[in-house]
């Protein structure tokens, strides 16, 4: 019998605003779509919900963080990709946090890691030492995708310093060709896998890319074309883990 072997990819960025969400929901499609199966979930982390009401606009419930605070049941939502479905897990209600967060984690994972084969996690937009639950994740990653901007390009070489041993994939996203920064980001993303970087630009219709694929216009079409890209390399990465 075939083992199930799950991967974890985490979603990091230092601060919000940078389309950590945005990537984290358009990657979970891609991945569905790139393998013809529901073999990818989305975990959404973030209190503020962007990516869960980004691929599921009606996904209410019980989801992460109420599990990992209460470790009450997991409520997930499908919803139509391109794969055929996409499972959303919403992130429900944050009570307090304690000191057994990181075990709880470590559950739920274990928990979706026998029935996916990649476990897409989106956290807040907080730099890592805000939150033992944060830097827990990023730990037990198998890969950390990092999206980040022009402007905080340091924040994704601090992030990469930190996990020598581990791969990094550099988004930097929202990317202005006046601003530069391209050098860098393949600087920073060159690994023993190769250099695992995309380079989105400015696009003004990435919601609906999300969102409402069925109206794809031209921008909408140009950043699909970025996620699948990044996702095709971070899946050649993952088989090789
Ligand atoms: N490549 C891009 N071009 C233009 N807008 C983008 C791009 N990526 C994300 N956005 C937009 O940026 C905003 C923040 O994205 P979001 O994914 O919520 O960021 P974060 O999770 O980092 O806070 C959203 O309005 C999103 O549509
Ligand atoms: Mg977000």
């Amino acid at each position: 019998m075939e083992k199930r072997i799950s991967k974890v990819v985490v979603m990091l960025s230092d601060k919000g605003g940078v389309g950590k969400s945005t990537w984290a929901a358009s990657l979970t499609h891609a991945f569905n779509k790139a393998s013809g199966k529901n073999w990818a979930v989305l975990v959404d982390m973030d209190p503020s919900r962007t990516s869960t009401l980004l691929v599921s606009p009606n996904c209410h419930g019980r989801g992460s963080l109420t599990y990992i605070s209460t470790r009450r049941v997991l409520e997930l939502c499908t919803v139509e990709s391109d794969g055929g479905e996409a499972d959303v897990v919403p992130p429900g209600e944050a009570e307090e946090i304690d000191g057994r967060a990181v075990e709880a984690y470590d559950d739920l994972i274990a928990t979706l890691a026998e029935h996916y084969y990649i476990i897409v996690v989106d956290l807040p937009g907080v730099p890592l030492e805000y939150s033992p639950l944060i830097r827990h994740a990023a730990e037990a990653a198998d890969m950390l995708v990092v999206v980040t901007t022009q402007d905080s390009l340091h924040m994704a070489r601090r992030i990469r310093t930190e996990y020598p041993q581990k791969p990094v994939y550099v988004v930097l996203n929202q990317y202005v060709k006046e601003f530069g920064g391209e050098t860098e980001a393949r600087q920073i993303s060159q690994s023993k896998w190769g250099y695992l970087y995309t380079i989105c630009p400015f696009y003004g219709c990435v919601r609906a890319a999300v969102v409402e694929r069925k109206l794809p216009t031209k921008a909408c079409k140009e950043f699909e074309k970025c996620v699948d890209e990044a996702a095709q390399k971070i899946l050649s990465v993952l088989h090789k883990l």
